[in-house]
């Protein structure tokens, strides 16, 4: 256990080592017991967060803002609009003044090209701890509640755990890579042997892979790709079906000048891959144990089938959606 992680930025979990992991980890679990007994927990008596989101959201906002409450502090709940941000003001004052007033920041920024390189200006510029609650690149609370929920269902020591990562269709939106790209960087560490399939024009972003191969040879799990959805579901014991921009396709430097043309061309490119869906006739290709697991929210109908969604022998989707509120708690309970 490591005892000193106040201050301690969180934007990707690459920047915190198993060890540090591994506490937020008994953090979470005792925190999550303590939630269960009624047992109060004010560990951030009259503290504050800023928490900033560029875009919307319900788990990540709610177990944040719900979390400061149950760990005794207040979260202010801004959105860029509502500040002076929509003017233009730079990411290091607001960083300045914000650490002036409270103890912790907050931020969700997805923009490709642009989200992580917002965060990580904040925290140069910080002197309260930093935290990203999403951006173009990673997504740390996300791939701390996953692992929560993978050591619940099967092990604490998941090594050999076979688990799909799979791009699926959706229509509502061009998702971050953000979601696959922290779950491919995290599972190998703890042993696991983790499978991406996309479409050929979904990739992963080519310096994410290099960092996530190095990871699974350091941390004992593997990576390995393919373009074929049926394929990564033979023999799975989880399954990940969830969409993702094209992102990945495209140099930053290149999509920030020719944005409007690169979205126009994933989009027709998006229309080739309706049949990308998590359905019954895939999960029968998985282990019989097989579990869905999905950051949420889903596409119904599109990712993924309600049948399979509403399953409760399989779907464990809203066991990782309610351990977002321990984790975030213990994040914010050791960082701040
Ligand atoms: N999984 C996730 O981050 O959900 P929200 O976008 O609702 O926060």
């Amino acid at each position: 256990m490591v005892s000193d992680l106040f201050k301690k930025n969180f934007i990707t979990e690459d920047t915190w080592s198993k060890q540090e992991l591994d506490t937020v980890f008994e953090a979470s679990f005792d925190l999550k017991k303590r939630f269960a007994l009624g047992e109060p927990h004010r560990l951030l008596r009259d503290k504050t967060l800023f928490m900033i989101f560029f875009e919307q959201s319900t788990r990540t906002r709610n177990s944040m803002e719900a979390g400061m409450t149950q760990l005794g502090g207040h979260a202010h709940d801004l959105t860029a609009d509502k500040m002076q941000i929509s003017h233009g003001e730079a990411p290091k004052d607001t960083a300045i003044i914000l650490s002036r007033m409270g103890h912790g920041i907050a931020c969700r920024n997805c923009f490709y090209g642009v989200g992580n390189k917002y965060l990580e200006e904040m925290a140069a510029n910080a002197t309260v701890p930093v935290m990203s609650l999403q951006d173009d690149i990673y997504h740390p609370m996300q791939g701390l509640a996953d692992l929560m929920t993978i050591f619940e269902h099967f092990d604490k020591n998941p090594k050999g755990l076979k688990v799909t990562v799979s791009w699926a269709y959706a229509d509502t939106h061009s998702k971050p890579l953000s979601v696959p790209q922290t779950q491919i960087l995290l599972f190998p560490r703890y042993g696991i042997d983790v499978t991406v399939a996309h479409p050929k024009e979904f990739p992963i972003s080519k310096n994410i892979i290099d960092k996530a191969y190095k990871n699974a040879e350091e941390g004992g799990g593997s990576l390995k790709f393919t373009n074929n959805m049926d394929e990564a579901f033979e023999g799975a014991h989880i399954v990940i079906p969830k969409n993702w921009g094209g992102f990945g396709a495209y140099d930053v430097d290149h999509y920030l000048q020719n944005e409007e043309e690169c979205k126009k061309e994933m989009k027709s490119n998006l229309g080739k891959y309706k049949s990308w869906i998590c359905n019954d006739k895939r999960i029968k290709l998985a282990d019989k144990k097989v579990k869905l697991m999905h950051a949420l929210p889903a596409d119904r109908g599109n990712e993924v089938t309600n049948e399979i969604l509403d399953n409760p022998d399989i779907s464990i989707v809203f066991d990782e959606a309610e351990n977002r509120l321990h984790t975030a708690k213990a994040v914010m309970g050791l960082t701040m």
